[in-house]
């Protein structure tokens, strides 16, 4: 007969690996302030189980003792109601939990890449700083004052658009351009409110003067394709594409005043 302790060895051994469980979670979480992998647990708690198994089985005496409740589980002709109570839930949950694993998944896969990062208060192109502050579009003012000349403008802006933007951002300011399909990311739908309607129009000058190269850190981890226009444009022409680019689309650019 083994001796009577206040926690059976079976229970013992359930609570030091629950116990060790969750330690493991909350050391990660508090010292490393992190999740820990679910792979790297399901590693460290083999050896647990493995490790614990071992010494409470060290001796003939702690085996028996270890495995008696469940021996008597199966075997004892007063526990039958439980014994089938047990050996029905048991595979019940099993079947659950792997039903519910093989669900697909439909959430929306995590959002990675910042598509409008904070711009920096000052960049360099074409060889001078600006301050993304006070910069402005010099030709928007002939919007009130000189529709004329402004259409004209628009118009100019359109030719570089032509010229150099719509194979990528297509030929209806969609993002649908020929080379599109090829691109991760893909280049930007000006159609979308959420693009260049919610952009100030130095912001846009400072996208298209540096390109995917000039976009900061947390605009990564992807390589954007769009290029650094200031080696292939003048500044008056990014000026003025940005003008085509919301005169087309019939957006207005953001603005301090209507922040
Ligand atoms: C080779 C393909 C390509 C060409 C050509 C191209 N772009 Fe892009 N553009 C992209 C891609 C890809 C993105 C999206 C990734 C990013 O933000 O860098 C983008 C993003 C932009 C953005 C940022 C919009 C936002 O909401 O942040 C602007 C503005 C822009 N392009 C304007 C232009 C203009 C103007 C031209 C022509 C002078 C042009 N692009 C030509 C590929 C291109």
């Amino acid at each position: 007969m083994t001796k009577k302790r206040l926690i059976p060895r079976l229970l013992q051994l359930v609570l030091i690996i629950i116990g060790v469980y969750f330690g493991f979670i909350l050391l990660f979480d508090v010292a490393l302030h992190q999740i820990i992998p679910k792979s790297l647990l399901t590693m460290y708690m083999l050896f647990v189980v493995a490790g614990t198994a071992m010494v409470f089985t060290f001796t003939e005496e702690g085996a028996q003792e270890l495995v008696g409740p469940i021996k008597a589980l199966v075997e004892d002709p007063s526990k039958k109601m439980i014994r089938n109570v047990v050996f029905v839930i048991v595979p019940l949950l099993a079947g659950y939990y792997t039903y519910t694993s093989m669900l697909p998944s439909f959430e929306a896969p995590m959002e990675l890449r910042t598509i409008h990062p904070a711009p920096p208060s000052k960049f360099k192109a074409f060889g001078k700083s600006y301050n993304l502050t006070t910069l402005q579009n010099p030709y928007r003012k002939f919007e009130k004052e000189d529709p004329a000349k402004f259409k004209g403008l628009v118009k100019e802006g359109g030719d570089v658009y032509i010229k150099n933007c719509q194979y990528c951002h297509g030929d209806k300011l969609d993002g649908n351009g020929p080379y599109a399909s090829g691109l991760n990311p893909t280049p930007l739908n000006f159609q979308d409110v959420g693009t260049i309607a919610q952009l100030q129009e130095s912001f846009l000058f400072w996208r298209i003067s540096t390109g995917g190269p000039g976009l900061p850190q947390e605009a990564a981890p992807w390589i954007s394709a769009m290029p650094v226009w200031q080696d292939y444009l003048t500044e008056d022409e990014i000026w003025k594409v940005i003008l085509f680019l919301y005169n087309y689309t019939g957006r207005a650019p953001r603005s301090w005043a209507n922040e």
